[in-house]
C-alpha cells in the first residue's frame, strides 16, 4: 500500500476513487481516504481545520502503518529563505532541522529506541522522483517551525546564515515518526511565499491559481512514483 500525504493546499485528492474513512488507533483519531492501493492523508484534515502545532502526528502515521504503507509521497507547503527554491517551484527535501520542541516518537515508554536520521529520506524514491522531471530542485533543507504564527525576520535571517532553504511547520514530525516505521519516504516542498523579509515588503503568498496548478503537477509526480 502506498500513501500521498498532503498539507496547506492539497487537503483533498479530485479525480480518483477514495472513501474517506475516521480510523482510531491508540494514539487518537485520522481522517484518510483510502482507494484501490493508495491512502490520501490530508494532515490538517479535508476541512483543514487542524493547526500545524496541533496535528496528531502519532495517530495518522500508526495509522498508515496499520494498512501496510511502505512508501510515502509527503506533500509540504513552505516559505522560501534562500532562492534555491522560488515562490512557485518545487523540490525535494534531503535533510529538516527541528525548532519545533514537541516530542516526535512512538518509543517514549518501555523500550529505548535512538532511529538513525543521517538519512531520513529515500533515495530510491528521490531517484525515481528526478527521473520523471527533470527540473525538481535538488537536496533542500527544511527547518521546521512550531507556529502557528509565521517568524519574525530576525528568525528567518538566522535560519538563512545556517544554510536552511525552505521553512514550514510540520515536516520535522512526520520524518521522525515515520522513519521509527520503516516507511521510505519522500519529501516534497512546493514553495508559496518569501520567508519573513526575505522578499519585498511583507509576506504575501502565490495565487490559489498558482497553487491550483502546482498541485495537479505534484499529484501527477506522485502518482507516477508511486505507481498508484
Ligand atoms: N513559514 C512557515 N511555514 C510556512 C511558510 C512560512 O513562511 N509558508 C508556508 N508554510
Amino acid at each position: 500500500m502506498k500513501a500521498i500525504i498532503g498539507g496547506t493546499g492539497f487537503d483533498r485528492m479530485e479525480g480518483l476513487a477514495l472513501t474517506r474513512g475516521v480510523v482510531e488507533n491508540r494514539y487518537g483519531e485520522s481522517e484518510l481516504f483510502v482507494g484501490e492501493g493508495l491512502v490520501f492523508l490530508p494532515r490538517h484534515t479535508s476541512a483543514h481545520s487542524v493547526a500545524p502545532h496541533m496535528i496528531n502526528h502519532r495517530a495518522n502515521i500508526q495509522a498508515l502503518a496499520d494498512l501496510g504503507v511502505d512508501e510515502v509521497v509527503a506533500i509540504y507547503a513552505v516559505g522560501s529563505i534562500t532562492d534555491r527554491l522560488r515562490p512557485g517551484e518545487v523540490g525535494i527535501v534531503s535533510d529538516y532541522v527541528d525548532f519545533t520542541g514537541r516530542v516526535h516518537t512512538f518509543f517514549d515508554e518501555g523500550e529505548v529506541v535512538h532511529t538513525n536520521s543521517d538519512e531520513p529520506f529515500s533515495s530510491s524514491l528521490a531517484a525515481r522522483a528526478r527521473g520523471e522531471m527533470a527540473d525538481l530542485v535538488d537536496n533542500l533543507v527544511y527547518v521546521t517551525t512550531n507556529g502557528p504564527r509565521l517568524e519574525t525576520k530576525a528568525e528567518i535571517a538566522f535560519f538563512a546564515r545556517q544554510g536552511f532553504d525552505v521553512v514550514g511547520m510540520t515536516l520535522a514530525g512526520e520524518a521522525a515518526l515515520l522513519a521509527e516505521r520503516t516507511i521510505a519516504t519522500l519529501a516534497l516542498a512546493y514553495s508559496i511565499n518569501w520567508a519573513a523579509g526575505v522578499g519585498e515588503g511583507s509576506i504575501s503568498f502565490i495565487s490559489d491559481e498558482e497553487i491550483e496548478t502546482l498541485k495537479g503537477e505534484i499529484i501527477r509526480l506522485s502518482r507516477t512514483i508511486l505507481s498508484v
